[in-house]
């Protein structure tokens, strides 16, 4: 039996892609939100897009700076992940209230979040239409890093019981990862 997704919850059924921490910086500040729209657009040059809403304090530092980092949040980042998602930076220094540690990047200014699986540098390539009219944010990967135990030349490895990426599904909840399925040729 299928049932009828509302049209305003359609979204949902694409959701959990890895959810990510975006985070800038410029002028001396330094900013963290949760990001579930983010997705790989492009392999050579590699490119991500990632939706930014127009009211975080984090993309007026992405728009300042040019740049911003990924951090993929592992399955033990889970109440940082929505703490980071639920308050604004504008304010407070989330970095200090959520005791965040993090480690500099090799090609940009933002900070890299510690304890997280992968972990990616980027550079706005600015799209102004698109950003003003979707909040779509196009950006160059200038560096990517993973964690050893978990990401090889073939990609992630994920096994039951292992730290695993995080996937938004909707409210405070996220699944993850728990098995490999390799395919075979029909
Ligand atoms: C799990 C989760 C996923 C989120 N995904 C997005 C997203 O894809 N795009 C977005 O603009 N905001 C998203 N948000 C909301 C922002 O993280 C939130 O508005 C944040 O407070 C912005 O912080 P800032 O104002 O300090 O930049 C998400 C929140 C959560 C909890």
């Amino acid at each position: 039996m299928r049932i009828q997704v509302p049209r305003e919850k359609a979204y949902l059924l694409l959701n959990h892609g890895p959810t990510t921490l975006v985070t800038a910086a410029h002028g001396g500040r330094a900013n963290i939100m949760a990001v579930a729209w983010a997705m790989a657009l492009d392999i050579d040059p590699p490119k991500v897009t990632l939706v930014i809403s127009a009211d975080s304090f984090t993309r007026s530092l992405m728009e300042k700076s040019g740049e911003f980092a990924l951090s993929l949040p592992s399955t033990e980042q889970v109440d940082l992940t929505l703490a980071v998602g639920h308050s604004s930076g504008g304010d407070t220094d989330k970095f200090k209230k959520f005791k965040i540690a993090t480690f500099p990047g090799s090609k940009i200014k933002a900070p890299l979040v510690e304890g997280c699986l992968g972990w990616m540098e980027c550079r706005r390539i600015p799209e102004p239409h698109i950003e003003k009219t979707y909040d779509l944010f196009v950006a160059e990967v200038l560096a990517a890093w993973a964690e050893d135990s978990l990401f090889g030349p073939k990609g992630w490895t994920f096994r039951e019981g292992l730290p695993s990426t995080i996937h938004h599904i909707g409210g405070s909840v996220f699944t993850f990862p728990g098995g490999m399925l390799t395919g075979k040729k029909l």
